[in-house]
């Protein structure tokens, strides 16, 4: 589909009432409350695929907010542990506070990191635009001085990805890679389809030979088979790297990764802030708009 035709859907999708944009995201989003995405959880636990919970909500303006976020999050690791689903947490540093108070935000992220470790739990810093790349790598080196159970999310078509894997290989830690969904310039992010799939390659196969553990986050299936390959190729055991994809996104696929043995994440997103979050990812990256209307209308 043309870049055109998926901003004149963008234009489209932002003048339907909430009910219809609530109708095509639902499959992409739990529920607004949390029995919602324990609800979902579980049901993926079944077919022994498990879960990473988010929050939805990004980039807060007050102090408040990001506690209160901080204060979901924390029931949401009570509620895992009570109910026992197999899920994780994912958290987005805007969220508790990365633009108006780093040390602030620390404080809110180790919070949330020693409830995870009192119930034996991980959470996961989804990575946002470039703006907060280099300080949600600070974020992660500050909060695993104290606690090893975080880990963080790289970008595959930024061109500094590579260094900061390097860099961050040091402190020993665990990734989720995956392309990345922010408009980036050209300046500093691949563009071309299959450059971003090279550099995607080449940033897993550093990872699996320093031996980190990888959430390797794609549905493309040239990615799935190439890093099958790798993984084959370097006897990486079942213990160091799992794949994951988001909630809704090519099930078939999903379930034949499941099939064949391989250990699977679904991210599992909820809350109240569905309507903007929906929207919001509709104007950063067009091509999920074009993803929506083939869902939608059955185009191909
Ligand atoms: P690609 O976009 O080429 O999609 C491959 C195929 O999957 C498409 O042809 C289509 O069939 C299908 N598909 C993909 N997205 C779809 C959609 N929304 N609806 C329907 N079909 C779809 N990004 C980021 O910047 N920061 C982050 O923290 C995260 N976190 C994250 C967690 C997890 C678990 C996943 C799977 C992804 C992310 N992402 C992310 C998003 C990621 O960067 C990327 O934008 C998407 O995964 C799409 O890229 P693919 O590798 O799937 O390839």
């Amino acid at each position: 589909m043309s870049s055109f035709f998926n901003r004149l859907i963008v234009g489209v999708v932002q003048l339907m009432p909430k009910a219809t944009v609530r109708y095509f995201s639902s499959r992409y989003i739990a529920g607004e409350r949390l029995s919602d995405a324990v609800d979902v959880s579980k049901e993926l636990n079944k077919n022994r695929i498990c879960a990473t919970i988010d929050v939805l909500g990004e980039a807060v303006t007050t102090k408040e907010e990001a506690v209160q976020a901080k204060n979901e999050c924390l029931k949401v690791l009570e509620a895992v542990s009570k109910f026992r689903v197999d899920a994780n947490l994912s958290i987005k540093p805007t969220q508790f506070g990365l633009s108006i108070d780093e040390e602030f935000c620390l404080q809110q992220v180790l919070e949330i990191a020693e409830k995870a470790a009192k119930v034996n739990n991980f959470i996961r810093l989804d990575m946002e635009d470039s703006p907060y790349t280099t300080k949600t790598f600070e974020l992660l080196k500050k909060a695993r001085k104290q606690y090893d159970n975080i880990g963080v999310v790289v970008q595959a078509y930024l061109h500094r990805t590579y260094d900061d894997v390097v860099e961050l290989n040091k402190i020993g830690t665990n990734y989720r890679l995956c392309k990345g969904i922010y408009v980036e310039p050209a300046s500093i992010a691949y563009k071309g389809k299959q450059e971003i799939r090279d550099n995607y390659l080449k940033i897993l196969d550093l990872m699996l030979k320093n031996g980190n553990y990888v959430g390797i986050a794609t549905h493309d299936l040239y990615l799935v088979n190439a890093a099958k390959e790798l993984i084959a190729r370097y006897e990486i055991p079942k213990n160091k790297f799992e794949f994951q994809m988001l909630l809704g996104v090519n099930e078939d696929l999903r379930d034949k990764i499941a099939a064949e043995g391989y250990k699977i994440r679904i991210y599992v997103p909820f809350g109240e802030h569905w309507y903007k979050y929906s929207i919001r990812r509709l104007q950063e990256n067009p091509e999920v708009a074009g993803h929506i209307f083939k869902n939608i209308f059955g185009v191909r």
